[in-house]
């Protein structure tokens, strides 16, 4: 029997490139889909039927029955949000328990955790990173310092453990002087969905995945957060925690190299910043409030106003290169409409020095831009490449020339149907 495939399909710039859109477009193609990054951290938008949901933690392969999803070791999870997601796709008609695994070695993120995140945030005045306080940062320094809580650990004298971590939370809180929270309702809600978790499959996932490879049967690895936002690759310090890159793929779902197929970088035709950091094509002006305002670029966990600006050539082809990426996907293309320029970053530019690769240091550089004519055509309109006008044909040749990989998917639109595939 051939061996099955584990494909990627990876968010390449900053996050919120719709991955979550995409991921349900391809889940007919797999038998499974999983997550290996991150946690609540991550939004997830589908769009179909005129239904609209936003996922967090559970994959985005759910809506296809009898797909198996899973949430795999390289994920963190909040018992409580996990419940409040679930239980809003059961009252959706979607029962997970069937089709949810949720692997043993992930980690749980404590209601103390989340009070660590805004404390750490805090004490870093004006270098905060922006994060989502959902408790991220905390919880995976915690694993790698090897004082987590997994959960398999809710399977065995589980009291004792929570009691056990909380405790040194708290000391850690009170050294910060950081006493003004309380918790007593979310550890309540937290306790429930504890319970919650334990109706369904908690298993060894990189066992099942690689006997599932055996047989045969193809995966789809669902990315969070962005190559820029990656703990590794990402804009240092102002990244999230996790490993958001192909690598991730590996040590998050339990799956040698070997088994990787097709990698698809998911970026749009603009690019956005949610939260702190350096953002070279970061634009100030009308045309950024046009692209956020047509482009409903507010974040779909925080709803906080996402930075907008061009498309950054120089981060794609880093995030290409970390990722090995083998196919490109553009989204959004239609929030380009009308624009009678279109720019793209090309290069970096600080005290008289120019840069086309990522620097070490991405504080403080400038954009530098070519310009190409935009289109004044509707694209969410059009149903086949045919119908594209000839300055958003340019603009794709350009954009694969310039980054050496394919774009084989363009979305034009939000919904499921709004997709092309070339
Ligand atoms: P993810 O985190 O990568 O899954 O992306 P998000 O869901 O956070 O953000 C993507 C947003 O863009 C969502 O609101 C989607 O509904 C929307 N979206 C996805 N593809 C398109 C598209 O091609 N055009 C437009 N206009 N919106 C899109
Ligand atoms: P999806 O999967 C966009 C950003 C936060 C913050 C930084 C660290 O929807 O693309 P964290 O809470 O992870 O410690 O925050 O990372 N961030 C995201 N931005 N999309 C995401 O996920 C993000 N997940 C985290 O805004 O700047
Ligand atoms: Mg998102």
């Amino acid at each position: 029997m051939k061996q099955g495939k584990v494909d990627a399909l990876l968010g390449i710039v900053f996050g919120d490139e719709g991955k979550g859109k995409v991921v349900d477009v391809f889940t007919p193609r797999y038998d499974v889909v999983a997550r290996f990054a991150g946690g609540p951290n991550a939004g997830h938008t589908i769009i179909f039927d005129g239904k609209k949901f936003v996922l967090r933690s559970i994959p985005s392969g759910v809506f296809d029955e009898g797909k198996l999803n899973i949430i795999g070791n390289g994920c963190v999870i909040a018992p409580d949000l996990f419940m409040a997601e679930a239980r809003e796709l059961e009252n959706a008609g979607y029962d997970l328990r069937s089709r949810l695994h949720i692997s043993k070695r992930a980690h749980l993120i404590l209601p103390t955790h989340r009070v660590l995140d805004r404390a750490y945030e805090a004490a870093k005045g004006k270098n905060k990173v922006g994060t989502t306080g959902k408790g991220i940062g905390p919880t995976y320094s915690e694993k790698a310092s090897r004082t987590g809580l997994r959960v398999g650990d809710i399977l065995s004298d589980f009291p004792q453990k929570y009691a056990a971590l909380k405790a040194r939370h708290e000391k850690i809180l009170r050294d910060l002087d950081f006493t003004d929270y309380d918790i007593s309702e979310e550890e309540r809600l937290w306790m429930e969905g504890i319970d919650y978790m334990r109706q369904f499959s908690l298993s060894d996932t990189e066992i099942e995945i690689n006997r599932l490879l055996a047989e045969g049967k193809n995966v789809l690895a669902e990315g969070a957060q962005g190559t820029m936002l990656d703990i590794d690759h990402g804009t240092y310090p102002f990244v999230s925690s996790s490993s958001t890159t192909t690598g991730g793929v590996c040590t998050g779902l339990g799956v040698g190299p070997g088994s990787i197929g097709e990698v698809y970088g998911i970026f749009k035709a603009y690019s956005t910043r949610v939260g702190a950091g350096p953002f070279p094509v970061e634009l100030f002006d009308e045309t950024g409030d046009r692209l956020r305002e047509i482009g409903h670029e507010y974040g779909a966990v925080t709803g906080r106003n996402r930075r907008c600006g061009w498309v950054d050539l120089v981060a794609l082809r880093y995030a290409i290169m970390i990722n090995g990426v083998t196919q490109l996907i553009m989204m959004k293309s239609d929030v380009l409409d009308g624009f009678s320029t279109i720019r793209a970053c090309v290069a970096y530019e600080k005290d008289g020095c120019r840069v086309t690769d990522m620097p070490f240091d991405t504080e403080g550089w400038q954009a530098v831009y070519q310009d190409l004519p935009g289109w004044q055509e509707d694209l969410s309109a059009m149903t086949s490449e045919e119908q594209f006008p000839a300055s958003f044909k340019a603009y794709i040749k350009f954009l694969e020339d310039e980054l050496h990989t394919p774009i084989t998917i363009l979305s034009v639109g939000p919904d499921r149907a709004q997709t092309i595939i070339r």
